[in-house]
């Protein structure tokens, strides 16, 4: 199958807990690192990134063509282009004709009703091009990248049951605590609403998982949440297998060896991460 809707990875792999990498725009180091991580573990995964970083980049074109490019690499391994947190319409739809099989639409700056608005035009537009849409309801505090958000608004379990019934999205994420980027100090999750969610019909998106214990992650994939987002942690990954690699080789001019020690730091870490995500495990 390979590329991917959100609905196929579900099917596909049982609604089983599944990571959302972001590859920062398409970067080949961090493709590979995760498709090789997602052929050891033989599970799917989404590839994402923000408008922002795609823009900035590669562009929507060049993302998809540098995903497809490295699949190609990677033939069993089953993996949905995504495009996250699109707080604009308008980049929801370039993604989708750019090829996106999986998008993102983030009204949760907006009221209520303007989100579900949004959010079913967003996804009229998806179901068309054979694509599938997250969307969010709440504030997920923190910065990464466009997105930033300082207070931190928590829905309620009567507007989460509301939200999924009336947007009917593929994958919704409500903020339950969850930051981007670093926490400062320790994580306050509302486990009471996790707990009232376990009979919900929904599928839920964790956003925010860089700084989470792993016990957490196999708490929420055994609670029956199907994709996990992480950024911050791959780009410390990344960064930390470089300088290292550095350090020790002050002199090394080869791209090709400095990048693929971060890449293969990244790949085991993101290895890690899908052992967190299977509760068996
Ligand atoms: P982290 O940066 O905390 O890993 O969050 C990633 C995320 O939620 C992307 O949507």
């Amino acid at each position: 199958m390979a590329s991917c809707n959100a609905q196929e990875l579900l099917d596909r792999y049982d609604r089983k807990a599944l990571p959302s990498f972001d590859v920062g725009g398409g970067n080949v180091d961090f493709l590979e690192a995760a498709f090789e991580a997602a052929e050891k573990s033989g599970r799917g995964m989404y590839l994402s990134s923000t408008p922002s970083t795609v823009q900035s980049y590669l562009g929507f074109e060049g993302y998809v063509s540098a995903i497809q490019m490295v699949a190609k690499r990677h033939p069993g391994v089953d993996y949905a282009i995504h495009l996250d947190h699109s707080k604009e319409l308008k980049f929801v739809e370039e993604a989708l004709q750019a090829g996106f099989r999986s998008v993102m639409y983030d009204g949760s700056h907006l009221s209520f009703e303007e989100n579900v608005e949004n959010t079913k035009k967003a996804l009229a537009w998806a179901k068309a091009k054979g694509a599938t849409l997250e969307c969010e309801l709440g504030t997920i505090s923190g910065k990464e990248d466009e997105i930033e958000e300082e207070g931190e608004k928590l829905p309620t379990f009567e507007e989460i049951s509301r939200f999924v019934s009336e947007t009917a999205a593929t994958l919704t994420a409500p903020a339950i605590g969850t930051v981007h980027g670093h926490f400062k100090g320790e994580p306050r999750l509302n486990w009471a609403v996790v707990d009232q969610m376990k009979d919900l019909n929904g599928n839920f998106v964790l956003h925010g998982c860089t700084g989470l214990d792993p016990q957490i992650l196999t708490e929420f994939a055994r609670r029956g949440w199907v994709k996990f987002n992480f950024a911050t942690a791959l780009r410390d990954e990344f960064r930390q297998g470089l300088v290292e690699h550095l350090e020790k080789h002050p002199k090394d001019l080869k791209p090709f060896t400095y990048l693929k020690a971060g890449r293969s730091r990244l790949s085991s870490y993101m290895s890690e991460i899908f052992g967190h995500l299977d509760p068996k495990e």
